[in-house]
């Protein structure tokens, strides 16, 4: 597979949905206890599009991407993954849906101790009875550095290879929508950036869609829009972010995570 050099073709961005929220509300907990995490939360992901969420400790990040992922139940409102659904889904349906149409990078590797770097990469597709593409999978092993490597076992790779072994293992499969939970939180700056690059990459010439969790401006500004939640609500918006201008932003957040 060629890859061309960034910038050297027009983006053709289609305006297709890869999941939606409408009017999304997770409440956790009953009483005195109960916690309202996401509330009437509408937002779109369109497919192609790197988009970074972002906002305080508790605001609702990762509530908001598990309820989309089908990993948690919502309350209210809906859920959809292209034109599905998610509430309703036996649990059948939902593995499938996971299964098909997801990736995952979470910021724990949850890789399997016993399987090598490659069979890790490529359990997914193999619990799917799928055979990957071997070009692909020689590309994506290739970018993220661990050609060398694929051998290894969990317990052989530093922090930062595990965590590119479960961003390997994300696009492998090239699935509809890739959910990213803080996925270089754990990475040196030079092994972020290279895989920040290479998901970037993988939207503007692959037509990939990501949705990523972070808390690093530099790392949003991969993205090419940010949404910001507050207190289980969407407060912003911003297109075409710059590092800078997402600084700019949380600093509004005040000490309680609320916005000015
Ligand atoms: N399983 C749970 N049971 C009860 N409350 C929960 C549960 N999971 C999350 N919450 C609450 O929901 C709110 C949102 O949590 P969430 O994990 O989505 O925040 P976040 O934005 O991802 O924060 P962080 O940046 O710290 O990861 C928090 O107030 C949290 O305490
Ligand atoms: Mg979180």
């Amino acid at each position: 597979m060629t890859t061309m050099p960034l910038g050297a073709q027009t983006a053709v961005r289609s305006t297709a949905v890869a999941a939606r929220a409408t009017d999304l509300t997770k409440v956790y907990g009953q009483g005195e206890t109960q916690v309202v995490a996401l509330d009437r939360v509408s937002v779109d992901f369109r497919q192609a599009e790197f988009t970074a969420i972002m906002g305080p400790s508790g605001s609702g990040k990762s509530t908001l991407m598990h309820c989309m992922a089908g990993l948690d139940t919502i309350s209210s409102g809906s859920a959809r993954i292209g034109d599905t659904e998610l509430t309703g889904l036996n649990d059948k349906k939902l593995t499938r849906l996971r299964r098909d149409k997801i990736g995952f990078i979470f910021q724990a590797f949850n890789l399997l101790p016993t399987l090598n770097a490659l069979e890790n990469i490529t359990l997914p597709m193999d619990i799917a009875g799928r055979k990957p593409d071997q070009q692909w999978l020689d590309q994506v092993v290739e970018t993220v550095g661990l050609s060398g490597r694929l051998k290894h076992r969990p317990s052989q790779l530093s922090g930062g290879q595990q965590q590119r072994v479960a961003v390997a293992r994300a696009l492998a499969s090239r699935p509809e929508i890739i959910f990213g939970d803080e996925p270089t939180g754990n990475l040196d700056s030079r092994s972020g950036a290279e895989v920040l690059g290479f998901l970037r990459r993988s939207v503007r010439e692959l037509g990939q869609t990501v949705v990523m969790v972070t808390h690093d401006p530099v790392a949003a500004s991969y993205a090419d829009r940010v949404v910001f939640l507050a207190d289980g609500r969407i407060v912003d918006d911003m297109q075409a972010p710059t590092a800078d201008a997402v600084l700019d932003r949380m600093k509004r957040f005040d000490a309680k995570g609320r916005t000015s």
